[in-house]
């Protein structure tokens, strides 16, 4: 099969972990007799530098020209502590997932055997884990109505959402929920917010169509209580843009490493597939960085967009293998040698 793929390393470490699925993607399509087309394009901070733009349109035309994209991460220290930068790396990031339509975003949460004790909570709690938040990703508060008055001294960013949108992002979950333990669990804020009553509204209207779900609903802070105390009581989660946001965060601890968990955006026009960590800007250059959940993320984009599950399921057996034989980064290697990213890499090419 032909696989054309637009490869977005963007800034810090996201062109070291790019590599690394690079290399273990390339080993797949040898094994598996694929041909893969790689495009790469400037996003992020290092797109601002060299054409002043985070998200220039000439990237926009390599996204929209792919079957699928690969990013790394985006940020740059440098604009963090300016509050009136006018262009910020994270707006290519925002105008890219409303440009391509990347509406839901797909965070899975599990745990890998060999690492249960890395998890800050107790094994008994999280032994089991095998969630996924279905978070929106182009509607909310981050694309609201926003501004300042009163001469600068109010600012306000408005929530809204329409039953459309919901409907869009519900409809994923029943059906992914379908596939799995047929839970479905509505996070939203219904005791206080109004977009929140018309989640609930349009959620509860679209339980007829699957007679087969489970349907809960819970608010958002007590789900993020519930969430480290009994993470495997959950399974398909879905919810609006800021909660989704904060609540994969809180997810990822579970898993042990923040340089664990892959994830992907299902849009209209392409999938796009990302690591969920950021640019971990402290580490960039140093070959210290966990690539794990970019190759992870590149198995979700064999299966996901290319339906090669065959490719998939192979790329996370050699994760685990390199897991339990510890070939791992300082973020996962204790008292034990810590492997450089491109060692992990080269490693998971030659084990492909
Ligand atoms: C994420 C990130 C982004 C977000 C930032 C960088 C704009 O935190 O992908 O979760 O808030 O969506
Ligand atoms: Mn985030």
């Amino acid at each position: 099969m032909k696989l054309n793929i637009a490869l977005l390393a963007g800034d810090g470490i996201g062109p070291e972990v790019i590599d690394q699925a690079v290399k273990v993607c390339n080993a797949v399509a040898k094994k598996f007799d694929h041909e893969i087309n790689w495009t790469s394009a400037l996003t992020g901070a290092c797109a601002i530098d060299a054409v002043g733009e985070p998200y220039p349109d000439s990237t926009h035309e390599v996204c929209m020209a792919a079957d699928a994209i690969l990013f790394g991460a985006i940020g740059d220290p440098k604009y963090d502590n300016d509050p009136k930068a006018p262009i910020r790396p994270e707006q290519g990031l925002l105008k890219m997932r409303k440009k391509l339509g990347l509406f839901a975003n797909v965070r899975p949460t599990f745990t890998f055997p060999s690492l249960i004790d890395n998890s800050p909570l107790k094994r008994e709690r999280i032994e089991g884990t095998d969630l996924i938040i279905l978070r929106e990703l182009t509607g909310g508060i981050y694309f609201g109505e926003r501004g300042r008055k009163d001469n600068g001294n109010t600012a306000f960013d408005t929530c809204t959402y329409t039953r459309d949108e919901i409907i869009r992002l519900a409809k994923l979950g029943f059906e992914m929920a379908m596939t799995r333990s047929k839970k479905l669990c509505c996070v939203d804020k219904a005791n206080v917010l109004e977009s929140s009553r018309l989640w609930r509204e349009t959620v509860q209207d679209m339980e007829k169509d699957y007679p087969e779900v489970t349907v809960s609903y819970e608010f958002v802070d007590a789900v993020a209580m519930r969430l480290v105390q009994w993470p495997s009581t959950y399974d398909v989660m879905i919810t609006e843009n800021l909660f989704g946001d904060i609540l994969t965060d809180e997810a990822s601890v579970i898993s042990g490493s923040m340089g664990l968990m892959p994830s992907a955006s299902i849009g209209l026009h392409t999938s796009l597939f990302e690591p969920i960590h950021g640019s971990y800007p402290q580490a960039a250059g140093k070959d210290i960085a966990n690539p794990l959940a970019t190759v992870l993320s590149a198995a979700m984009m064999f299966e996901d967009a290319f339906g090669l599950k065959d490719e998939a399921e192979l790329i996370r057996e050699v994760v685990n293998k390199s897991l339990a034989e510890g070939i791992v980064t300082e973020d996962l290697s204790g008292k034990n040698k810590a492997y450089k990213t491109s060692e992990v890499g080269d490693w998971l090419a030659k084990n492909i």
